[in-house]
């Protein structure tokens, strides 16, 4: 096929077993969020670019590397959207959502774009599911959301592990940061380019980078917890305290900082080890609500990976057979009304399109897996009746549409 015609690299069209794999993972967190009570609620694809250069940070990849940046006819800087938190931050704000009530619930589905190297797991365009709270600081937030994300693992039977950090708050990050400006001038030979750079623009980002060397430069560097004041590390304690009490195993990790500059305090992130990279991530964030003109809101939140989750799931045998309705003979209308029955009792029907003789059809049939075949002839069609073929024990009987149980 000529290159024009190709899907952009990195995006893909998703389908087949595929596409059941995705809808499996997508309809197992919409229930669990809906059974916490989280609101849905669809948000555009499209924002102001400066949304995300502010709230995500100037200084991080998705910002300086992966966005798809464009220009609308008047000149205004528009991006795709990378995630979802800046634009359900924009949305709380711009709707007032904080004037009805003290706290809100909600959750959001659909693609994002991030201008990546496309590997397994790693996409042009993806897809989230991810939740926010806002207007909630108490730690029993933080730890609902950590253990709402192991339900999700564990509800679609993935192995990961759930790493945890605090990363502090206004009062005690600048010490952190000094520290680790300290640590990080004396391996700075050690570290990549980029990373030499970003220890004096954003140094927290040098602890994510995912170059071996810079890895390894940094494993003994600080670790934010150690810095925490009173106030967080009273939080975090509390966090622990909680996910303990629910059960929720965790490892804590001193170097977790997370990719995007917004959050403060809890961070987390579901790692699969067979993926090796987080299916799930989240935080808090304290004050995006604030810095982007709303009142002062404590949020926090996660999104999930869909896709990656998909790569790890088996999913379950549908139960529901399906019945392939063959026509043969000059039978159409009877065969689409006799559709219309099975339907009306709730079965799932496919009208075969396949041409050719009964064998080629119940051939195909066989191929394709369904459960069982109705024939309709002209002498079923006299007699107004079907012929319903049981595929897996070949048993056929001529009833009447209605009677099919
Ligand atoms: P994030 O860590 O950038 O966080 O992305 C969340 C999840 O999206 C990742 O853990 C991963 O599963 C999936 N993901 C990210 N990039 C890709 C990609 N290129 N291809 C496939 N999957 C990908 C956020 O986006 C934050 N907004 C999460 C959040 C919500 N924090 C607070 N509230």
């Amino acid at each position: 096929m000529s290159q024009e015609f190709q899907a952009p690299r990195g995006f893909h069209d998703i389908f087949g077993e595929d596409l059941k794999k995705f809808r499996h993972v997508s309809d197992t967190v919409r229930k669990i969020l809906k059974s916490y009570n989280f609101e849905e609620i669809i948000l555009p694809v499209v924002e102001f670019a400066d949304l995300f250069e502010r709230s995500i940070g100037e200084a991080t990849d998705i910002v300086q590397k992966e966005m798809f940046v464009f220009e609308d006819k008047k000149g205004r800087r528009l991006a795709l959207r990378p995630e979802g938190t800046a634009g359900a931050v924009r949305a709380y704000i711009q709707n007032r959502l904080f004037a009805e009530r003290p706290y809100h619930r909600i959750f959001y589905e659909g693609p994002m774009f991030r201008h990546e190297r496309p590997q397994a797991g790693r996409y042009r365009q993806f897809h989230q599911i991810g939740a926010e709270i806002f207007g909630a600081d108490q730690p029993v937030a933080d730890a609902e959301i950590i253990k709402i994300s192991d339900e999700i693992v564990k509800a679609l039977n993935v192995k990961a592990r759930i790493e945890i950090n605090s990363l502090g708050c206004k009062v005690c990050r600048p010490a952190y940061r000094e520290a680790l400006v300290g640590f990080l001038s004396g391996v700075s030979e050690k570290l990549c380019d980029v990373c030499k750079d970003r220890k004096e623009r954003n140094p927290l980002r040098v602890l994510d980078c995912k170059v071996e060397t810079c890895k390894e430069a940094v494993k003994e560097a600080p670790r934010t917890t150690d810095y925490l004041c009173e106030e967080c590390e009273r939080h975090y304690s509390e966090v622990k305290r909680l996910l303990d009490s629910l059960g929720v195993s965790y490892v804590e990790n001193p170097h977790l900082v997370r990719g995007l500059d917004y959050y403060t305090r809890t961070v987390f992130e579901v790692v699969s080890e067979e993926l090796g990279s987080a299916v799930i991530a989240g935080g808090r964030y304290d004050h995006l609500v604030e810095e982007f003109g709303g009142p002062s809101a404590p949020a926090l939140g996660f999104a999930v990976g869909v896709e990656r989750l998909a790569l790890l799931v088996e999913v379950p045998k549908e139960e529901e057979p399906v019945y392939f309705l063959i026509p043969f003979g000059d039978v159409i209308p009877y065969a689409l009304k006799v559709a219309e029955v099975l339907r009306a009792k709730g079965k799932t029907v496919e009208l075969s399109l396949r041409k050719g003789n009964l064998r080629k059809q119940l051939d195909f049939a066989n191929r394709r897996g369904f459960k069982y075949v109705v024939i309709v002839g002209e002498d079923e069609m006299k007699e107004g009746v079907i012929t319903l073929k049981d595929m897996e024990t070949g048993e056929q009987v001529r009833i009447r549409a209605e009677e099919v149980e």
